[in-house]
């Protein structure tokens, strides 16, 4: 309830006046240019336009699929219908969905075919719970059955987003389904015990060309949250900088636009995303001496975008916290970057109880957002995971 009031301030500031809105269609006519969602979306400098023109700005919320299960969270409690018609009731536009490697992983290793939910929920909780749980699902959404498959529920979930016009970013959330991140869950950097180069890039490959027929599908974010590995001290020295990370995610886009070049494309930064000042303010990318230049994003310059994350709760001043925002990420919105580039704050959040709403971290940036006019997912759509860090309906308190 008291969420409600902020996002709704954040919404009412953020989001574009409607343009012309036809009804969407589920087949692939819907994605000529002249209808929702008007794509496919480009940059031009600090903005996000769509093909008429008008700027783009995303106002959502994260909602994961990424967790052991692989299956987009809450569909034991509520059908995706009642879910997506709640998201569009508060004026929320964009839907940041996140999914692990490890489900393209197992696809792959079962001859390109994907697992049935049944599976997938007795592998995650267990056959008595992972019953319970597919029923308690396939009662509250009755269009699937225990032989549908997961990505066949991210397709229904994309299906229902832009029935209701409601934008999809997939985001490569984490490597092996789990709750993500930390310093030494073997997912934290290119080479970790889970996180294999080749995979993630077949794995992206995979959900773009997959999300072709998601008519609302409009950007996809390479990884989230690039981290130190801590408990790899010889991969962090390696390879944990700045020159690999551009070089990773050259790899990555390059991969994306072939294989779905209507996407836009977020580029994270180091430190848990938490910075990507050295892609836009024209330094040397550490430990070399090449910068970042568009010039080696040869035919799609025009679809790269920023993301960072923000999880500066305690903060007790907003123009510190602004501080922080403008110089490690938005600058890059403003003539004063080397290069401009759209920044979304594609992750904050806190505690949904009586007060925290009020203080400084949530107040700050619902004013700070709409004045730079930037995109948002807050984290998190979820009230409880199916599993999480091994506890069964795991309550989401934020
Ligand atoms: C199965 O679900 C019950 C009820 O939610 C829970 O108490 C129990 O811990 C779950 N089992 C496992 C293995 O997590
Ligand atoms: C994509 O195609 C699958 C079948 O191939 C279909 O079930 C799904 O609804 C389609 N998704 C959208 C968003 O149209």
């Amino acid at each position: 309830m008291k969420l409600l009031s902020t996002i709704l301030a954040l919404a009412s500031f953020t989001i574009a006046a409607p343009g012309p809105q036809p009804q969407p269609q589920d087949d692939l006519s819907s994605r000529q240019a002249g209808s929702w969602p008007f794509g496919p979306f480009v940059t031009s400098a600090g903005k996000i336009r769509d093909t008429t023109g008008k700027s783009i700005v995303y106002a959502g919320t994260n909602w994961p699929g990424h967790g052991e299960v692989m299956i987009p969270e809450g569909l034991q409690y509520q059908s995706i219908e009642y879910i997506v018609t709640k998201i569009k009731s508060i004026g929320m536009n964009a839907i940041r969905l996140t999914f692990a490697i490890e489900m393209i992983d197992q696809i792959y290793a079962n001859n390109g075919q994907d697992i049935t939910i049944e599976r997938a929920f007795i592998q995650a909780l267990g056959q008595a719970n992972g019953t319970r749980i597919l029923n308690q699902v396939l009662t509250k959404n009755p269009q699937f059955t225990a032989s549908t498959t997961r990505l066949q529920v991210f397709d229904a979930v994309a299906a229902e987003l832009a029935k209701q016009q409601i934008y999809v970013h997939l985001d490569n959330h984490i490597s092996k389904g789990m709750w993500c991140c930390s310093g030494n869950d073997g997912n934290t950097w290119w080479g970790d015990t889970h996180f294999n180069t080749a995979n993630w890039v077949r794995g992206l490959s995979y959900m773009a060309n997959h999300g072709r027929n998601w008519t609302g599908l409009v950007s996809l974010g390479l990884r989230n949250e690039p981290r130190e590995p801590t408990s790899n001290p010889t991969l962090g020295s390696q390879s944990y900088n700045w020159q690999s990370l551009y070089n990773f995610h050259k790899q990555g886009s390059l991969a994306v636009n072939k294989a779905n070049p209507s996407l836009l494309i977020f580029l994270s930064g180091l430190n848990y995303d938490t910075t990507v000042a050295p892609f836009f303010d024209g330094s040397t990318l550490s430990p070399g001496n090449t910068r970042f230049s568009l010039g080696d994003f040869s035919g799609y310059a025009n679809k790269l975008v920023l993301e960072i994350h923000n999880y500066e709760t305690g903060i007790n001043s907003c123009s510190s916290l602004q501080y922080n925002l403008f110089n490690k990420g938005f600058k890059a919105m403003t003539a004063e970057a080397k290069i401009q580039f759209p920044v979304l704050l594609t992750e904050f959040g806190f505690a949904m109880d009586a007060s925290t709403w009020r203080g400084t971290y949530a107040t700050c940036l619902a004013s700070y957002l709409p004045a730079q006019k930037a995109g948002w997912t807050i984290w998190v759509l979820a009230g409880s995971y199916y599993v999480r860090e091994g506890r069964q309906d795991y309550d989401e308190g934020w």
